[in-house]
């Protein structure tokens, strides 16, 4: 069962994403998302981590993954780990079911929702690692507070991931990678990774970009990937 994607103000706060569907879906998409979405949505009640992966099985959350191009490379490039991806706008869930389905992955979960309502449901210490790639920017001042990166989901995600857990934050926006770095690093259970500037001014290793990615760097926005561990 997936969870519920409310698109509405709730008790997380104020609502972070702007539309949460686009042009109409092809009719085979249509048929993806009745009938694949709800099976691989997570379950209604989720009462431990063995809800999601089997014991020492890692399990990674892409938070925001638009049109899935980085969730399903990463499942391809790792099957030995769960994934599960949330997203509330549905042609980008439409993409993503498209492609599990065309490539016959078997470890990804899809949630179209909102991200801090999943992370909300989660148990403590679930998690080995979360992407945060190119959030919203909200460039304008009154629209900080729908960034996603907030001190109290920042807190949410010191809590699902485990100790070693590791967060990857990407963004295009100058003022946003500081206000993640910020954010982030006012939480004393994360600790930043890089050593020197390429370490997140180049993209890492293990990395896949995506088109929203490519359009930034063409139109000449440097970007930045930061990457956290939880210490402790
Ligand atoms: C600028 S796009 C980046 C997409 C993708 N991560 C990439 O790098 O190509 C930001 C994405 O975050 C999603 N988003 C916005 N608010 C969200 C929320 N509360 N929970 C999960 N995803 C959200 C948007 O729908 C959109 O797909």
């Amino acid at each position: 069962m997936q969870t519920n994607s409310s698109l509405l103000p709730d008790k997380h706060g104020p609502r972070l994403y702007g539309r949460s569907s686009g042009h109409a879906l092809s009719a085979r998409q249509a048929r993806l998302v009745a009938e694949l979405l709800p099976r691989l949505g997570l379950p209604e009640k989720i009462s431990a981590r063995s809800d999601l992966a089997p014991e020492g099985v890692p399990l990674w959350l892409e938070i925001g993954f638009g049109a899935a191009e980085h969730l399903l490379q990463q499942a391809k490039a790792n099957p030995g780990v769960r994934l599960i991806g949330v997203e509330p706008y549905l042609n980008g869930v439409a993409k993503a079911l498209s492609g599990i389905d065309a490539q016959k992955l078997d470890t990804i979960r899809i949630v179209r929702g909102d991200a801090r309502e999943l992370v909300a449901r989660l148990p403590d210490a679930s998690l080995d690692r979360v992407f945060i790639l190119h959030p919203d920017p909200w460039p304008k001042k009154r629209h900080w507070k729908r960034r996603i990166i907030q001190r109290d989901f920042v807190a949410d995600l010191a809590r699902v991931l485990k100790p070693g857990g590791r967060l990857r934050f990407a963004s295009d926006i100058a003022h946003y990678q500081a206000w993640a770095l910020q954010h982030i690093l006012d939480d004393s259970r994360f600790e930043w990774t890089a050593e020197r500037a390429d370490d997140w001014r180049m993209p890492p290793s293990d990395h896949f970009t995506t088109r929203y990615e490519q359009k930034a760097r063409k139109a000449g926005r440097a970007c930045a990937w930061l990457d956290f561990v939880r210490a402790h």
